[in-house]
């Protein structure tokens, strides 16, 4: 493969588990595949071979993965075969290769069949994400209707941590090829304290980077809440700090100060995250984790694989799919806060951030270390993880709700299903069904398939949501808009009966509604501190509140955001990961376009313009004096436009370009882009 060599110049031959792979087969047939081989064993570029191949046949194929960050980092990495006149993107309509996150593919399996009848491979990278709890059943339920409407078309799954093969296998009608290579050998280990003469995890941690610095070799922590990725890097970065080079130093202060840029350039000033985190990188050490700024992330990632920074701490939102150039991982954390308590993660999961270690591109060998406090807790720890098996992995569909009721409104929109035998027709042809009827330990919850999907419908009716109508069950307006959207039906039911309640559009109201329901990204507390100051928040807007929690917090910082506050005063008001504002900013407008649809089938009208407003307001962070601005000249920005406004008044008719140019931020061009929007 001409193109292989050319875009991977570094891919020098086949590893052991690719040949296998081939070997068997896997690029001449036309059989669907589940390639189960280890972490950072090259699964990507197995994928990638069977994917050109079937292009320059003149196929079309689908790559899906469940995260954003994964999509972006494959796009990248894919984008080199355009050069060899393969289009790479993100929608199947015009790629020949198109990355796609598991929603968007679901919604593409209900919708638009035409295009999913044109697709002949489909490739499902960290397949075992279909036994979990939120997005498994979207991934299952999008596989499912693909194997009913394009049956043509090859599957083939990619996971390292999958252990019931067989099962899966049978379900995919797929073959299975298993291997135990691992290009890097992986050395996984359970450290007790004493073992480093250490007191307590975080001194040994200072350790083990200690001897790592004098390597050269870099690490990345695992801990279990993004608190603690910050606590934990400031100790590091303060027990280290003073012994760094000078050469070295000057290197992670250049990496702090682009960190600081990326407020700036938003025209906030740093938040007390921010400044943390760019102290911690003055250290050498970075956190990791969902509150940061995108941008930042990506700078922080870009960094360490530049060997520009010691150690990242993180949450496990970076546990699948990664390359980073961590010789060494050290699992602190091993267990998770879950409504039962702490509990121990599973083994996959160990395993997924184990392989983090040691990838092909970076290191010769990698280590895993996982921490415990003493010699008994490492005994039954090694009992655990490293003398233990993968989990099998299982579907979840029936036990999340929402999963089934979005399917089932899903099934019978699409025109796919319209009786009650129709839908448990489908459900048996999931991984569910098929566990359900395969798995003898599963059998007798046999008749529980149909009395689930019957009492889901039956709920889905009385919402009207679905109606029976002589020629079958239809979807209504109401149900027709839930299929169409990825919310959930529990906010769709909630929003609608605002809906018809709401006599006056009260903005704050509506807002902190929003914020209640589970579609909403939280604008988290840091720590308890600013809890009386939502509270009064609150208040003050009308809204009087008992508990006070994230939904609360993020609510009151959507307010102050529309009011033109920057995140840093908004993490200081109320102490919480304001970096999150502009991404609940945004999906809570998403959610009020949503409610506003919803008004219009629910046959209330009247808040339509109000409700654009407010759309608006939170998409550009703005009061609403200033929303012709922001929307008519691009890229402008609140923080301008205020200083627009304030400098000459709303009518810029008669204001020429080089008094526009005094305004601070305002450039030559930006200043003929004013004019042009107020010539209009
Ligand atoms: N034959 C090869 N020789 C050298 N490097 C390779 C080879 N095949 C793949 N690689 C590189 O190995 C690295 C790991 O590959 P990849 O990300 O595909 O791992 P993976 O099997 O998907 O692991 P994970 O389960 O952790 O996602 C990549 O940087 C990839 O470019
Ligand atoms: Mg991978």
């Amino acid at each position: 493969m001409k193109i292989i060599k050319d875009c991977y110049p570094f891919i020098e031959k086949l590893n052991p588990a690719q040949k296998a792979a081939i070997k068997q087969g896997y690029l001449e047939d036309q059989h669907n595949y589940i390639l189960a081989i280890p972490t950072a064993s090259g699964k990507t570029l197995l994928g990638l071979m069977a994917a050109i191949k079937t292009i320059l046949e003149g196929g079309k194929v689908i790559y899906t993965v469940p995260l954003i960050s994964i999509q972006n980092e494959k796009i990248k990495e894919f984008k080199e075969l355009e050069k060899h006149g393969i289009s790479v993107g993100k929608d199947p309509r015009s790629s020949d290769l198109a990355i796609m996150v598991f929603e968007s593919f679901d919604i593409l399996t209900r919708f638009s069949w035409n295009t999913l009848k044109e697709i002949d491979l489909l490739i499902v990278d960290e397949f075992h994400m279909i036994g979990e709890y939120t997005r498994g059943p979207i991934i299952e339920c999008a596989i499912t209707r693909s194997m009913i409407l394009n049956p043509g078309m090859r599957i083939i799954a990619l996971s390292a941590t999958l252990s019931n093969l067989e099962e899966i296998g049978a379900w995919l009608n797929a073959k299975v090829i298993q291997h135990d290579y691992r290009p890097v050998p992986l050395y996984k280990e359970v450290i007790s304290l004493d073992m480093l003469n250490a007191r307590e995890k975080n001194e040994a941690i200072v350790k083990i980077l200690q001897d790592a610095i004098k390597d050269e070799n870099q690490i990345l922590v695992f801990v279990s809440t993004r608190r603690f990725t910050e606590a934990l890097a400031t100790f590091v970065s303060q027990k280290i700090g003073k012994k760094i080079p000078k050469e070295t130093r000057k290197k992670f202060n250049e990496v702090a100060d682009k960190i600081l840029e990326i407020p700036q350039k938003s025209g906030s000033a740093p938040t007390f995250t921010c400044l943390k985190l760019a102290e911690c990188i003055r250290g050498g050490v970075a956190f990791h984790h969902a509150g940061l700024f995108t941008r930042q992330r990506e700078i922080i990632e870009d960094e360490f694989r530049n060997g520009n920074l010691y150690m990242i701490t993180a949450t496990p939102s970076l546990m699948y799919g990664v390359n980073l150039p961590s010789q060494t991982v050290i699992i602190r954390d091993y267990t998770r806060w879950t409504r039962q308590g702490p509990k121990w993660i599973p083994v996959f999961d160990y395993e997924q951030m184990s392989g983090r270690a040691g990838r092909p591109q970076y290191d010769q060998v990698g280590y895993s270390y996982l921490l415990a406090k003493s010699p008994e807790e490492a005994y039954q720890l090694r009992e655990y993880y490293i003398q233990g098996e993968v989990e099998p992995t299982s579907s979840k569909l029936i036990e999340n709700k929402d999963a089934v009721y979005h399917q089932i409104i899903g099934q019978i929109a699409a025109g796919l299903s319209d009786n009650p035998d129709e839908l448990i027709e489908f459900f048996k042809k999931t991984f569910y069904g098929h566990q359900l009827t395969n798995n003898p330990n599963m059998n007798i919850f046999a008749d529980n398939l149909e009395y689930e999907i019957n009492s889901s419908l039956e709920f889905l009716i009385k919402n009207e949501i679905i109606r029976p109508t002589p020629t079958g069950l239809r979807a209504t307006p109401f149900g027709l808009l839930i299929a169409n959207s990825n919310y959930s039906v529990e906010t769709s039911i909630k929003l609608r009966h605002l809906a018809t309640e709401m006599d006056e559009l009260d903005t704050y109201k509506l807002i902190y509604e929003i914020c209640k329901t589970p579609d909403m990204p939280f604008i988290s507390f840091k720590t308890r501190k600013g809890k009386d100051r939502v509270r009064e928040k609150l208040q003050e807007n009308g809204i009087f509140v008992m508990d006070v929690g994230n939904p609360e917090a993020t609510a009151s910082s959507l307010i102050e955001w529309i009011n033109e506050r920057s995140e840093y005063e908004i993490e200081n008001l109320f102490n919480v990961y304001a970096a999150s504002t502009r991404r609940a900013a945004y999906e809570a407008s998403q959610l009020i376009r949503f409610f506003k649809k919803i008004c219009e089938v629910a046959g209330v009208y009247g808040h339509s313009q109000a409700l654009d407003m407010l759309t608006a307001r939170l998409y550009y962070g703005v009061k609403e004096d200033i929303i012709p601005f922001v929307v008519g000249v691009k890229r402008l920005g609140r923080v301008r436009a205020r200083r627009l406004v304030k400098t000459f008044g709303y009518n810029l008719e008669n204001v020429n370009e080089d008094e526009l140019q005094k305004v601070d931020g305002i450039g030559p061009k930006m200043a003929a882009a004013i004019k042009k929007y107020a010539k209009r």
